[in-house]
C-alpha cells in the first residue's frame, strides 16, 4: 500500500459520522442508481449498531479513500438468514455449518477508483479480519470475474453458492464466499516480506 495511505479503524460512533463521506467511495466504486443511496446510507447506520462491529478506513490527507465493515454473523440478521437458507435449499447445509455457525459477516469493502490496484483493497481486508475471534468470514460479491473475486480468493475464500439472487433483486446473481480465519497470504502485496503494519486507534 502507498506511504500516503493511512489505515484507521472507527468506533461506531464515528463510522455513523462519517457515512455520508463513505457513501461517496461508495458511489464512486459501484456506481449504483443514485435514489439507492438514502437506503444504502442507512443500512450501514444500523450496521454500526450489530455485535462485534468493526470498520477500517483509508485515508489520503485525511481524506476516505477506502472503507471496509464487517460484523459478527448471526440468526435473526436479514442477510445470514437468505442466505443460510439458500444453501439449505441447494442442499449444502454442510456450508452452514462450516461457515455460518461463527462467522464474521464482510458487508462492504470498497476503495476509489482514483485509488484502486495500489493495494489498499488487500490490506482494508486483512485489517478487518486481523485478530477477530470468529472461525470463518463471509461475503457476498457480484457473479463473474471482478478484482474483488481475485482479491478474496487470493485471500483463502472460496465459493459456496453460486449465481445468488437476493430478494428483490433477481437480475442481479452474486456469489457467496467463505473463508477459515485467519485469512491467508499477505496483508500488504508490496512488502511482502515484513510484518503488516497498521495503526490501531479505534475500539471494538
Ligand atoms: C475490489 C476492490 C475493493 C479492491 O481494492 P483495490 O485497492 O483496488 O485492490 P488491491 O490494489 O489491494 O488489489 C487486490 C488485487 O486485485 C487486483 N486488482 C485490483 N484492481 C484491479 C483491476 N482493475 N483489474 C484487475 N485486477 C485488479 C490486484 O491486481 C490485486 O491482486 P494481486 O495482489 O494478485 O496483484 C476495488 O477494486 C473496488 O472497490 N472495486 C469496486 C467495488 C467492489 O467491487 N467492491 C467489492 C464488493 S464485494
Amino acid at each position: 500500500m502507498a506511504a500516503d495511505t493511512e489505515l484507521r479503524e472507527l468506533a461506531p460512533p464515528a463510522f455513523t459520522h462519517a457515512v455520508p463521506a463513505l457513501l461517496e467511495v461508495y458511489a464512486a466504486a459501484m456506481r449504483p442508481p443514485p435514489a439507492q443511496l438514502p437506503g444504502r446510507a442507512a443500512v450501514m447506520g444500523s450496521h454500526a449498531a450489530y455485535p462485534g462491529f468493526r470498520s477500517v478506513v483509508a485515508l489520503n490527507d485525511e481524506q476516505p479513500v477506502g472503507f471496509a465493515y464487517a460484523f459478527h454473523g448471526r440468526a435473526g440478521q436479514w442477510w445470514h438468514d437468505v442466505v443460510t437458507e439458500g444453501l439449505r435449499d441447494r442442499g449444502r447445509s454442510r456450508h452452514v455449518r462450516r461457515y455460518l455457525t461463527d462467522p464474521l459477516e464482510i458487508a462492504e469493502v470498497h476503495v476509489h477508483p482514483d485509488a484502486q490496484n495500489r493495494g489498499i483493497g488487500r490490506s482494508l481486508l486483512h485489517a478487518l479480519c486481523s485478530g477477530r475471534p470468529e472461525r470463518t468470514a463471509v461475503l457476498s460479491t457480484r457473479t463473474g470475474p471482478s478484482a474483488a473475486r481475485h482479491l478474496y480468493r487470493s485471500c483463502g475464500f472460496v465459493e459456496v453458492l453460486e449465481s445468488f439472487s437476493f430478494p428483490g433483486t433477481p437480475d442481479q446473481p452474486f456469489s457467496i464466499m467463505a473463508a477459515r480465519l485467519p485469512l491467508v497470504g499477505p496483508g500488504d502485496r508490496r512488502s511482502r516480506d515484513r510484518s503488516a503494519w497498521w495503526p490501531w486507534t479505534g475500539s471494538r
